[in-house]
């Protein structure tokens, strides 16, 4: 299945290029969603929308409000009675004083009337009601009177396609958001993109109501904020030997000054962050940072040494949790960061760490002895219940990824899910909130379409190869905007159907203002051999394998490779077996009787960055009894690494052989790694 019928899907657009509407009606876009309840699901089956709602307008939408009633007529101006900025001030005068009421007329006296009402039930639901004479909108606080004006946008430029001037369709809108928390989420470490580029990005994200960036900063790869208390940080730690994150990972790792000939990279300044904060904060979004701690923290290390274990520079990538002065050093950190970010949440990372040096380090294993700690994933528990303390004492929630659900967590910190949905379960039984954004769904890296067509992707890893700007926008639109459904509309009347072609719409809108969104139109969607089983001679015929499939990745187990089901284009699609070790595939099919072999075929996957190669050799043997066999075919290849995925079918043909049992190997070359298959076909 494509990406987008896994997400839902969608798209961006350049606030500055927007046409001038009536209301605030900003645009924006990336890569991680969240949604943030107590009681989070991600199903993406789909049901139906809204009874009420059947004309174009209606079906416009995205996100889809929560109920929608369109009737006949426009309402529409010579003169917009307000700009943006004007029913922007409107919202904020509400929400900071206890009016009830402001009006605006045009020179017929027609009026747009922001209500405070506590009709409207939470902070960004809101009502809202256009007629041929006014526009009325109802909620309890700005944040509704933001997406409410977000919502006239969408309706303003769906009205006006034809019109010079813009119109808005007589409607009754009641909305409310289904998750607080609607995320994306830019890793800038990995490759680092300008403030300008944040900017669009989160006018994209405010046209479909997503209220949460979440900057990934730090990472071996680049450290991006400054921080004053510690220059190096950006001084080395932001500055690398190669441009390319895989030329510099698969390269020497290096640091270089800042200055220095051969240094890329870069950060953003504390005055640059603070107006992106104002800026994501007009159009309702909350810029949330991320530092890493004690792990991914390779850049910290070299440019600090004394933090690690050993202070050995380009050694280590964990703090040293048993050092005194570590603690010092993040708090000093994470003060600056929580000066130039008023998000109530900061995420700490948390993932992933290595822990190796912890073992051997005296520092370390004092800390384990007087705190008793049993072993080093209670040492890092140790440091995420100290940071949630220090962010609690400063009126801040730490947010972590799943590992940091180990034990004891505070109530009020929140786990931000990625490794697997099931995760979520332990940290809302341990009473704490949830982030979803398992890798499998919300990690918008990985491929879009048939692979073969795309640029270099993989699941789970973020910007490592995604070196621009551009091809951030392409990996992040339209998918974003399947999060943006869900986290507004909610999991429980998903239509994928009505859902694409909203998601279709808006992918041109924003092609169309100088988002380089992928083209939805033109996608090639699921590879041709899943959707239809094919039939030969071995269908359901029992296998026998010589050597064993590899675990993770057993597809339909011993039935998978005659069970008449193809792959798709991903090997983790639950189609495709795969084989790990010397032996590759051994595999030998008992056709319950005698037949006539006349072609044996295999479809092997490679995809380089995921250690899966084609097969150096494959061979067919046959046999009577299914003990003596004769071989028939031996196909060798060199196997070469490619930068794109393919794919490639290995085939015997021939005169034909009269046999019960059919022995198929294939074998790994030089490079070791993975072979997938997913059927074998035997005619
Ligand atoms: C992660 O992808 N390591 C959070
Ligand atoms: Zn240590």
């Amino acid at each position: 299945m494509p990406q987008i019928a896994f997400l839902y899907l969608c798209a961006n657009i350049s606030y500055k290029e927007m046409p001038v509407l009536a209301f605030p009606h900003y645009f924006s876009g990336n890569a991680h969603v969240y949604f943030m309840n107590k009681i989070v699901t991600l199903s993406l089956s789909m049901l139906c929308c809204f009874g009420t709602s059947c004309c174009l307008e209606a079906q416009s939408l995205l996100p889809k409000p929560q109920s929608a009633a369109f009737q006949k007529g426009t309402f529409s101006t010579a003169k917009p009675f307000a700009v943006n900025n004007e029913a922007g001030d409107m919202a904020r005068n509400l929400y900071t004083a206890p009016l009830i009421e402001k009006k605006s007329a045009d020179s017929k006296g027609r009026a747009a009337v922001f209500r405070k009402s506590d009709a409207a039930k939470g902070r960004e639901a809101y009502r809202l009601r256009v007629t041929a004479d006014s526009i009325i909108v109802e909620a309890a606080a700005a944040e509704g009177f933001l997406r409410a004006g977000q919502t006239l946008g969408q309706l303003a430029a769906t009205a006006s396609k034809t019109a010079a001037l813009p119109s808005y369709p007589c409607c009754t809108i009641t909305d409310a958001a289904a998750f607080e928390w609607r995320g994306m989420m830019l890793d800038v470490s990995r490759h680092f993109f300008p403030i300008d580029f944040l900017k669009k990005q989160i006018d994209v994200m405010a046209r479909y109501k997503l209220n949460r960036l979440h900057l990934h900063l730090t990472d071996a790869a680049g450290w991006r904020m400054e921080i004053k208390r510690y220059p190096r940080l950006t001084r080395l730690g932001a500055w690398r030997t190669d441009a390319s994150w895989k030329k510099w990972w698969n390269g020497d790792r290096g640091y270089v000054e800042e200055g220095q000939p051969g240094a890329n990279g870069g950060y953003y300044t504390q005055d640059q962050l603070r107006e992106l904060v104002d800026y994501a904060a007009e159009r309702g979004v909350t810029i949330v940072p991320e530092i890493e701690m004690p792990a991914h923290s390779e850049e910290a290390l070299t440019a600090y040494p004394e933090y690690s274990c050993t202070h050995e520079p380009y050694k280590q990538a964990d703090f040293c949790p048993g050092n005194a002065g570590v603690y010092d050093f993040l708090e000093n950190v994470l003060l600056e960061v929580m000066d130039v970010f008023p998000s109530k949440d900061i995420h700490v990372g948390g993932d992933e760490a290595g822990k190796a040096s912890w073992g051997n380090c005296p520092l370390c294993q004092r800390k384990m002895r007087e705190e008793g700690l049993k072993d080093v994933n209670q040492l890092q528990a140790s440091l995420i219940r100290h940071f949630e303390q220090f962010l609690e004492s400063h009126g801040r929630h730490l947010i972590g990824w799943d590992e940091i659900v180990e034990d004891n967590l505070q109530k009020n910190t929140n786990v931000m899910v990625w490794r697997n949905v099931d995760e979520s379960k332990k940290a809302i039984a341990a009473g704490n909130r949830v982030i979803l954004s398992p890798g499998k769904f919300c990690y918008l890296d990985s491929y879009q379409d048939a692979p073969p067509t795309q640029p270099e992707a993989q699941g789970n890893l973020w910007t490592e190869y995604v070196p621009t700007a551009e091809h951030a926008e392409y990996m992040l639109y339209p998918r974003v905007l399947a999060i943006a459904e869900i986290g507004w509309n909610g999991t429980k009347k998903k239509d994928f159907a009505d859902f694409r072609r909203r998601a279709l719409n808006e992918s041109e809108l924003l092609r169309g203002k100088g988002v380089n969104a992928f083209d939805l139109k033109g996608e090639i969607g699921e590879r041709p051999e899943r959707s239809r089983a094919v039939k030969h001679n071995a269908l359901q015929a029992k296998v026998a394998y010589n050597a064993p499939y590899g675990k993770p990745y057993p597809a339909a187990g011993e039935t998978a490779l005659t069970d008449g089901l193809q792959g798709g284009w991903t090997y983790g699609d639950g189609r495709w077996q795969g084989f790990i070790g010397k032996e590759g595939l051994d595999v030998t099919i008992d056709l319950g009787k005698a037949r006539t072999v006349s072609s044996v075929a295999a479809t092997f996957m490679q995809v380089c960055g995921a250690e899966i190669y084609f097969p150096a050799s494959f061979s067919v043997a046959v046999s009577a009894d299914g003990k003596a066999f004769k071989e028939i075919y031996l196909s060798e290849n060199t196997v070469e690494k490619t930068d794109k995925p393919g794919f490639r079918t290995e085939q015997f043909k021939g005169r034909g052989a009269k046999a019960r049992f059919v022995r198929v190997k294939a074998l790994p070359g030089a490079f070791g790694g993975w072979l997938f298959t997913d059927e074998i076909i035997v005619k």
